[in-house]
């Protein structure tokens, strides 16, 4: 009896060891996050593309900025890349490629901003991997989310989610692709370009999709618009633009107001709606 317990203290310290041993081999520095995270490029789902951090800085030009950042309400002093630096190096001459159009920030949990490629081809935009005020990142969100390792910010006033400009964090992928290969369920099939229904389909793209969902494709925060049953089929259309033009003059809602759209902007939307009803999954 006496002596399996001294084997299995034995073990234990042994285990002890060797458990210390390796997490010494495991990289990380003091604050647990991994000090050279790599971030994938795909085209059309296909990568092409994986750069450690380290490998960003000796191909890139690190900068230092300082913004008001939307997502912490304050400002912000962040080292990071600009974004169009990233996107050359990344994708190189496919990015002039016409077959392209949008870009989608993959986030290590699966989260996936899509963007227009112009949009974010604007000068403003900065992957950030530092926090200069703090030596890891300062939590944010209700939820208190950790962006690292690598974070989309942008330097304009008016460079903000409402206007298209996606602000993701803890991006592990950037995938430039076509919106339609991605998310061909979103997509009005048979609608020529220019009518009603595909105006308001780029809207929506640009605007609606990082929440809500079309035949379950797309965001997940706000319901889906078209399954099981079309918003067209059970709101009227006053109250649908109503809604769309002010959700929070009716509900403490995470949904933003769109003060800016036009009449015929939401009129393109519910025609986008009524088209989608027809070709429901
Ligand atoms: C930041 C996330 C977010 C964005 C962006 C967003 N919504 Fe919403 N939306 C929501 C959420 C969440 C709800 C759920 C209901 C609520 O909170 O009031 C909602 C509800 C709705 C509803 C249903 C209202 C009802 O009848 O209950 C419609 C219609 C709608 N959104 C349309 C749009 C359109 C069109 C756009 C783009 C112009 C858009 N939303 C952009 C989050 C969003």
């Amino acid at each position: 009896m006496r002596k399996t317990t001294q084997v299995s203290v034995l073990h234990l310290i042994r285990l002890v060891i060797f458990v210390f041993t390796v997490s010494l081999l495991v990289p990380s520095d003091a604050n647990g996050q991994n000090p050279d995270p790599s971030i994938e490029f795909q085209i059309a789902g296909k990568t092409v593309n994986v750069f450690k951090l380290s490998a960003l800085k000796s191909k890139l030009e690190p900068r230092r900025i300082e913004l008001y950042d939307i997502e912490y309400k304050k400002m912000k002093r962040y080292e990071g890349f600009a974004l169009g630096d990233v996107l050359r190096l990344g994708f190189g001459d496919k990015l002039k490629s016409p077959e392209y159009t949008d870009v989608a920030f993959v986030a290590l949990d699966g989260y996936n901003a899509v963007a227009l490629l112009s949009k974010v081809s604007e000068p403003g935009g900065y992957i950030v991997y530092a926090d200069l005020e703090s030596d890891k990142w300062e939590p944010v969100g209700s939820q208190g989310i950790d962006p690292g390792p690598f974070y989309l910010v942008w330097t304009g006033k008016d460079q903000t989610p409402v206007n298209e400009f996606p602000w993701p964090w803890q991006i592990a992928s950037i995938n430039l692709m076509r919106f339609q290969d991605q998310y061909p369920l979103v997509f009005p099939k048979g609608a020529a370009t220019g009518s009603a229904a595909y105006k308001g389909y780029e809207l929506f793209k640009g605007r609606c999709v990082r929440c809500h969902s079309m035949n379950g494709q797309g965001g997940k925060i706000g319901p889906d618009l078209n399954a099981p049953k079309s918003i067209v089929e059970y709101r009227s259309d006053y109250m649908i633009k109503e809604f769309i033009k002010h959700p929070s003059q009716y509900r403490y809602t995470h949904m933003p107001d769109h003060p800016d759209l036009t009449e015929s902007s939401l009129d393109d939307l519910l025609a986008y709606f009524r088209y989608m009803k027809k070709i429901r999954k």
